[in-house]
């Protein structure tokens, strides 16, 4: 999605907006611009491509000289990508870049046109640069304030008036937006890491809150005007998390740290060698008392709650539903009181997951966010908030911010199970003992597969289709990894449960056709064996993850790659990590950009 950023300081503004922005490169985008005070009059570069493209046409046409300015990456939804639709969008005096929807355009669009306004872009931005242009009469804040009443949707806005080149504008609503603060220079940007490399010290910015910052400083407004103080945050990681620190891709780097994230995720939630998820406000009686539990996410998030959905159900036995966010909305779901339904989103911005949040709250059920970014909506908005701590996730791809939703999940049903006393103490204490095993089991799975997933990538660029199967928790993993290979691949995949082959989908193997098959539960091995025999003899080429333990004969799959083995209950966390190596060596194989997939933005700000 779109990433904004602006700057007032002594530094080249050009250079820290471009510089910023490439740090939001992860969001996703197709065109890139900014906005700069250049001798008091705004001079603005843009173009549709990267932001090397971007920074080529500033070479070849001059770079915008100043102190004071905004920048955009776009991620094209009115209007197709192009240099006329690229932000900052003008209107007069007025300068904006936003990110967001704003949803009742084209009627603010038909009013404008009434007023002779006219529209060079496709865009929904350039409404609201001309609106603002409209009503403003000199003071920036009374008519930001206007228009902010006259607009519906989600946004985020940088803003700068013509006659103020000192100063920029923000406005938030919904979309992520954040007021970074250094020595003698102020900056918005869209996240974090747009600025660590200047600050570490930030303000968040609530729904329909303005921020004026100029060489004074930064200064707060509500909607109508009134100031209003706010506390300063500081990001617990440096620049160093947020670069690539040697790796080529930050996909691959984010899977590596996937035994430190585990770690720090789960430590401290262990006490006494229990599991206490005290910090977020869950107490035994509580658990005690919910009913039914919903689970509520998008892609990779609604995945590990699918993993959770098996864990609690088998541990806890609380029915568990588990909701695509953009669906439970729409079908007006069966939840009230005494229910708990469960939000998981690294960013905690998407948009779908979001307001599925908010229709629960609405119908009664008490919320449980599991967020991965601090502050971010859904965290602040929640009834109950556990912190993932994977760090910040730059690879759009998401690797290590599952695997810690997943030892969230585990977490979360053990003491679950605990509390409903469906499971012992002593059975309590050994499974997280087991957890704790994780990351070491991790860190040896990463050292002992990537030879096989690298060939098993090589095998796989030349297929136009593949399948993933799997019974019990092995499908639910499976679902991660075909996703995981689809978007940076670009290979059509399915995951579907291994008894469900023949019942239809059976008839689309034929020789050659892959399929990885993840068989890590005993119980379900022998069943497995029979579908991974099936497949085959109708010409699969078949790649077997199997735990180390695991006897089957070599003939039974063209690859096989055994993973170390742990309790049966914890083995996706295991066994994902070879379904994302095979994602990412496919898709190095293919060349193709790995950490930012065609068509796809890291945090999905809109429905
Ligand atoms: O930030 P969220 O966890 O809420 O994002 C949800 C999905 O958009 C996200 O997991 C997406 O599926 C990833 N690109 C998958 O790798």
């Amino acid at each position: 999605m779109c990433g904004i950023v602006g700057y007032v300081g002594h530094r080249d503004c050009s250079d820290v907006l471009v510089s910023a922005l490439t740090r939001l490169e992860y969001r996703g985008y197709d065109s890139a611009g900014i906005a700069v005070f250049e001798d008091d009059k705004i001079k603005v570069a843009k173009t549709q491509g990267r932001l090397a493209d971007l920074s080529a046409k500033m070479r070849e046409e001059g770079k915008p000289h100043g102190h004071v300015g905004i920048g955009h990456t776009r991620w094209a939804t009115h209007g197709k990508p192009s240099d006329i639709n690229s932000h900052p969008h003008t209107g007069g005096n007025v300068t904006v870049v936003h990110n967001g929807i704003i949803e009742n355009y084209i009627e603010l669009k038909e009013m404008l046109k009434r007023k002779n306004v006219e529209f060079c872009s496709d865009t929904d931005t350039e409404v609201v640069a001309q609106l603002l242009n409209l009503y403003y009469k000199g003071d920036p804040l009374e008519t930001i304030s206007k228009v902010e009443d006259m607009v519906t949707g989600s946004f985020a806005l940088g803003i700068i008036f013509a006659d103020h080149p000192d100063t920029v504008y923000a406005l938030r609503r919904e979309s992520p937006l954040i007021i970074g603060v250094g020595k003698d220079e102020t900056f918005i940007a869209s996240d974090v890491p747009a600025i660590l490399q200047y600050t570490k010290k930030y303000y968040l910015i609530n729904h329909n809150e303005i921020a004026k910052l100029s060489f004074d400083g930064v200064e707060f407004y509500d909607r109508y005007m009134n100031p209003i103080t706010k506390e300063l945050q500081e990001a617990d990681w440096d620049m160093d998390a947020a670069e690539k620190g040697g790796f080529p891709h930050f996909m691959i780097k984010e899977i590596n740290e996937q035994p430190e994230s585990i770690k720090r995720t789960i430590l401290p939630r262990i006490y006494n060698g229990m599991p206490d998820l005290s910090e977020c406000g869950i107490t035994a009686e509580a658990l005690r008392n919910f009913k039914n539990i919903h689970i509520v996410a998008c892609g990779t998030a609604m995945h590990a709650g699918m993993v959770g959905k098996y864990v609690i159900e088998k541990l806890a036995k609380v029915p568990v539903n588990v909701d695509i966010a953009s669906e439970f909305k729409y079908r007006e779901p069966l939840i009230g009181e005494g229910d708990l339904v469960i939000i998981i989103s690294q960013s905690g911005e998407t948009a779908d997951s979001k307001s599925a949040m908010l229709l629960a709250k609405k119908l009664g059920a008490k919320t449980l966010a599991i967020v991965n970014a601090k502050g971010s909506s859904i965290a602040r908005e929640a009834d109950m908030l556990i912190y993932t701590h994977a760090g910040p996730e730059i690879a759009v791809a998401s690797t290590k911010a599952y695997m810690v939703q997943l030892s969230v999940m585990y977490l979360f049903a053990f003491e679950l199970a605990l509390a409903k006393g469906k499971i012992t103490e002593s059975e309590c204490a050994k499974y997280i003992t087991d957890l704790q095993e994780v990351p070491e089991k991790v860190a040896e799975t990463l050292s002992h597969v990537v030879d096989e997933c690298q060939h098993a990538g090589s095998t796989l660029i030349t297929a136009d289709s593949l399948l993933y199967i799997g019974r019990g928790l092995d499908y639910a993993l499976s679902m991660e990894g075909s996703l995981k290979l689809k978007e940076i691949s670009y290979i059509h995949s399915e995951s579907y449960a291994a008894g469900e082959l023949k019942h239809g989908t059976i008839s689309l193997i034929t020789e050659g056709m892959p399929v990885i098959a993840v068989a890590t539960q005993n119980a379900l091995l022998e069943k497995m064996i029979s579908n991974v025999k099936e497949v085959k003899s109708r010409g699969a080429y078949v790649i077997l993850v199997c735990d180390e333990e695991c006897v089957v004969g070599a003939d039974i799959a063209d690859d096989i790659i055994k993973i170390p083995k742990i309790s049966e209950i914890l083995m996706p966390m295991l066994a994902v990590v070879p379904l994302q190596l095979i994602a990412y060596y496919t898709a190095l194989a293919k060349g193709n950009d790995v950490d930012k997939p065609r068509n796809l933005a890291k945090s999905v700000t809109v429905e």
